[in-house]
């Protein structure tokens, strides 16, 4: 296990935000103190990845974003067309080939109180940036995981499968990891069973097939998790979902977590021990991290 904790803050890279129909630079970005995402953690979010001028799975980013929304009964302004429209129009600003986008829809200004209803107005903000994760050298060698104290709150509290702005539950199991010098949050359900990492989805290869939680386990339902598992089965590897224990990342032969932002990030270690054999041959997540990436460079909408 690496001995230092990682990820200071990044450097601040030039951002483009659209916000409250005008684009500007994220340096001039302001949202009043009464907006209920700010007060209360009220909305939800999106995290999307462009490559080549191509929004990658926009689609399927924001239906999860449109069914999000309806389970906290957020109207998106414009529907989902509008939200498309904002997502381009902000890309095609920034004019950056690759970078992240951050599309977030909060309740909107509203009183003091809890009550949705002095909210009339949803608020959309989209930030297209960049963002790093982890350190690049631990991309490749792989990074160390710790189990965290921190549950995945269930599904009748804050459906985690609900991109919400609370994120209090990831930022704190992050938080545990960063204190044990670990590079990364392994997150159990209130069964004990794997439900994710503090903000990626996790798979194990286990004699050969790729197995990883079903969202009900307390995960996301993450995009680039089913653009895995599509993946794996057009390369004839064997890929089911079914909960996981501990015991079975210990057991395996491959670990790695996904998501928008970490893409495929290998896992070296778990609590202390090593993954695998520990010699740092990882076949299957060798071949899927490719697959992602050639799949991410020709495939999205387009601006
Ligand atoms: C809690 C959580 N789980 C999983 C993921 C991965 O999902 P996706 O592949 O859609 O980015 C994310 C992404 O931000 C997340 O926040």
């Amino acid at each position: 296990m690496s001995a230092s904790p990682i990820s200071p803050a990044p450097a601040p890279n030039r951002t483009t935000v659209w916000l409250d129909g005008a684009v500007m630079d994220g340096r001039e970005a302001r949202v009043p103190v009464f907006d209920h995402g700010l007060l209360y953690g009220d909305g939800l979010f999106e995290a999307m990845r462009i490559n080549n001028r191509r929004v990658f799975r926009m689609e399927r980013h924001l239906a999860r974003l449109s069914a999000g929304a309806k389970a906290l009964g957020i109207e998106l302004p414009g529907g989902l067309a509008g939200m498309q429209k904002i997502v381009l129009e902000t890309a095609r600003e920034h004019a950056e080939p690759d970078a992240y986008v951050r599309l977030i829809v909060t309740r909107g200004d509203g009183g003091l109180g809890v009550d949705p209803r002095s909210c009339p107005h949803p608020r959309v903000i989209c930030i297209v940036g960049a963002i790093a994760l982890y350190p690049a050298d631990k991309l490749k060698a792989g990074i160390d995981l710790v189990t965290v104290s921190v549950r995945r709150p269930t599904a009748d509290s804050l459906d985690p499968r609900v991109k919400s702005l609370n994120y209090l539950s990831s930022v704190l199991s992050r938080r545990e990891a960063n204190l044990r010098h670990a590079d990364e949050a392994l997150v159990l359900n209130d069964s004990g069973l794997v439900a994710e990492a503090s903000v990626a989805n996790v798979f194990a290869v286990l004699g050969g097939e790729l197995v990883t939680p079903p969202a009900t386990q307390g995960a996301l339902e993450g995009i680039t998790r089913g653009a895995l598992l599509d993946l794996a089965r057009e390369l004839g590897i064997s890929a089911a979902e079914r909960p996981l224990g501990r015991f079975d990342l210990f057991a395996a032969d491959e670990v790695f977590l996904s998501g928008t932002a970490a893409r495929v990030v290998p896992v070296a270690t778990l609590d202390g021990q090593p993954i695998g054999t520990g010699s740092g041959e990882r076949p299957v997540t060798v071949q899927l991290a490719a697959a992602l990436a050639r799949l991410g460079d020709t495939t999205g909408v387009p601006f």
